[in-house]
């Protein structure tokens, strides 16, 4: 069984103290810290953009897995490839993605494509072999909190099968509504990334506890 590693989206923390909850994440024993930067555009909401993002940087040793919800984002990604393990933008965001891929990789990180929910495994075939992660969003992006389209795993599913008859070494992240009654579920269908938001930042228990829950979720579900 692969190993499924856990990204915290700061979407529902507390804004106001963005510091404390990325080292909650750490000190939880995040693999990941997953950015969500929306730019009113690509989507309807707005979030943060590189100067918090590098702002962060200097708080925490977690790898950061950014996520592009941003319109052109090849005008952008230059300003967070140096923070970044990964920067992630959308297919359906750019005219060129093979370039803006490119200039992830030029700049020194790992190259990222997200679908949306409605967007067809073949819109990024061509694309494979200039890809380090495949960002599967399971929810219309925009916002946290809202429930995953089981669907989706379906289309997890194919795409775990297309990248391993094509040699493909890419990684699959799920990226919306992954909790502790899906993970596993997630897990199964061939994500070695999630992506979770709400189900590490809420009011019921702490990041830690809920980090503990999604692992003991994954564990059991092995
Ligand atoms: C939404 C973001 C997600 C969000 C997920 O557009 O891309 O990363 O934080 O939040 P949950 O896990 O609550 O669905
Ligand atoms: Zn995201």
């Amino acid at each position: 069984m692969r190993t499924v590693r856990l990204a915290p989206s700061i979407l529902t923390a507390d804004f106001a103290r963005l510091a404390e909850a990325v080292q909650e994440a750490e000190g939880g024993g995040a693999d990941l810290l997953h950015l969500d930067v929306m730019d009113g555009r690509f989507v309807p909401n707005i979030t943060f953009g590189h100067a918090v993002v590098e702002a962060l940087r200097k708080v925490t040793s977690l790898p950061f897995d950014i996520h592009l919800m941003v319109s052109e984002p090849e005008r952008q990604v230059g300003f967070y490839t140096e923070a970044a393990e990964t920067v992630n933008v959308h297919i359906e965001a750019t005219d060129h993605i093979n370039r803006t891929l490119d200039l992830i990789r030029k700049g020194g990180a790992e190259a990222g494509v997200c679908l949306n929910p409605g967007t067809p495994l073949a819109a990024i075939e061509e694309s494979l072999p200039e890809v380090d992660q495949v960002m599967v969003m399971t929810i219309n992006p925009g916002w946290g909190g809202q429930t995953l389209m089981p669907a989706q795993l379906e289309k997890v599913a194919r795409l775990r099968a297309l990248l391993d008859e094509g040699g493909h070494g890419a990684r699959i992240e799920i990226d919306g509504g992954v909790k502790v009654e899906n993970a596993a579920t997630c897990a199964a269908a061939g994500a070695d990334v999630l992506v979770c938001g709400s189900s590490v930042y809420n009011d019921r228990s702490s990041v830690a506890e809920n980090l503990a829950s999604l692992r003991a979720a994954l564990a059991a579900g092995s």
